[in-house]
């Protein structure tokens, strides 16, 4: 007699592993009731206002923000990188001019990858070798990707500027303005670490397999890429594109708000309440906009969301930080479809960290499914 086994008992779960955690952490905390985002006990809005990148890279891997002497090392580190592989970039002769820059930047990932063995040499250090390698030669991936959608061929690094200053100038083929590269810079701030997110949980279970730190950003990548996700910036930056003027804006949103619209830049799975970093970065986008001259496009953003949130704040909704990105991106002169790129330039320092943090002792993560068939 054939016949079948009765169903397993019941586990309890949540819907997109909701409410499951992986483990403790002292890198961040996200407080998604109360609106706060801590980074080793450091609120992003402090560390915007007081420091750079640089330091908030160190802080968010290492877990201290670093004396004068300790950056002054980290910096040279991450320069020491800025020149990844020429294969790497000889990989995007073979890739079509159109296809998206988070794709070529992944593919040319890749290709510089296989060739970290010619460049180990002995293993001191690399600890800190690794991350800064992976942050600086992504960075140089990531402008050589933006330029090949316009045709134009990869420029050098300018071991002058910071790591904002020298991304923009690879990537736009100008020198930033003092305020435009603090700007780029707070934008990389407050997007280095938002705890095991989908795209850091992707990383994180790579890495659990006992694979490299590169394989592990990787898979972030990949997760990152998603509309739910990192390429909702260029979503909401479109949409925003499509509307005239703040009374536009108001009248299209009362429209979709009618018809049920799932407005990209708003929402979050943690934050049920103000995103923090969008509290960070407006005053940046609006000093940018008006600077070069798109006031109109400040306007139309503050009535669209003050429109959505007026509606779905009481349930949980405002907006995040894809919402604003965009709007420091456009007056730099990015292209819309190079958007979700600074975020993961920054976002890839948790995931690391989060790697560095799980590796020493963690299990391989390997979660069950429940049959029900
Ligand atoms: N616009 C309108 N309604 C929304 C939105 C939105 N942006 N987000 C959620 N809702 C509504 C849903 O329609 C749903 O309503 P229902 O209960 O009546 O069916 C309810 O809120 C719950 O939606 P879920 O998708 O289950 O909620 P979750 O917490 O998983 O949503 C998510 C998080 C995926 C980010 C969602 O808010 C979304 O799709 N936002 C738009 C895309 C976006 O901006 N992504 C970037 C997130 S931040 C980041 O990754 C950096």
């Amino acid at each position: 007699m054939i016949g079948r086994s009765p169903v397993c008992p019941v586990q309890r779960y949540g819907s997109g592993l909701d409410g499951l955690v992986v483990g403790d952490t002292t890198i961040s905390l996200i407080d998604g009731l109360s609106s706060r985002l801590l980074y080793r006990g450091y609120s992003v809005e402090d560390l915007v206002e007081h420091v750079t990148f640089e330091e908030v890279s160190h802080l968010v891997l290492f877990g201290e923000l670093p004396d004068r002497s300790a950056l002054e090392e980290w910096k040279g580190e991450l320069i020491r990188w800025r020149e990844p592989p020429q294969a790497a970039f000889d990989a995007l002769h073979r890739v079509p001019f159109a296809a998206h820059p988070l794709a070529k930047y992944r593919t040319t990932l890749t290709v510089a990858a296989c060739h970290v063995g010619d460049l180990d040499g002995a293993p001191s250090g690399i600890e800190r070798r690794t991350p800064a390698r992976i942050l600086s030669w992504t960075a140089a991936l990531a402008a050589a990707a933006i330029r090949h959608a316009e045709r134009e061929a990869p420029l050098s690094p300018d071991p002058r500027l910071g790591f904002a200053g020298n991304f923009l100038y690879q990537a736009l083929g100008r020198r930033p303005e003092a305020d435009e590269e603090r700007a780029f810079d707070a934008s990389l701030i407050v997007q280095a670490e938002h705890g095991l997110h989908a795209a850091a949980l992707a990383a994180l279970i790579v890495s659990s397999t006992g694979a490299d730190l590169g394989s592990a950003v990787l898979a972030g990548m990949g997760a990152l890429s998603g509309v739910r996700h990192g390429a909702a910036n260029q979503l909401a930056f479109e949409m925003l594109g499509k509307l005239e003027d703040a009374d536009h804006a108001r009248r299209w949103a009362r429209e979709a708000l009618a018809r049920g619209h799932r407005f990209p830049g708003f929402g979050h799975r943690v934050y049920k309440c103000p995103d923090p970093r969008v509290r960070a970065l407006e005053p940046w986008a609006r000093r940018l906009l008006a600077a070069h001259g798109m006031d109109e496009r400040w306007h139309t953003y503050l009535a669209l969301r003050e429109e959505v949130e007026a509606a779905l704040g009481p349930r949980g909704i405002h907006a995040n930080v894809d919402s604003i990105t965009g709007l420091l991106y456009h007056p730099l002169g990015l292209p819309p479809g190079a958007f979700p790129i600074p975020f993961c330039l920054a976002i890839q320092t948790g995931w690391m960290a989060h790697c560095l943090e799980y590796a020493p002792d963690g299990p391989m993560i390997s979660p069950g499914v429940v049959y029900v068939g």
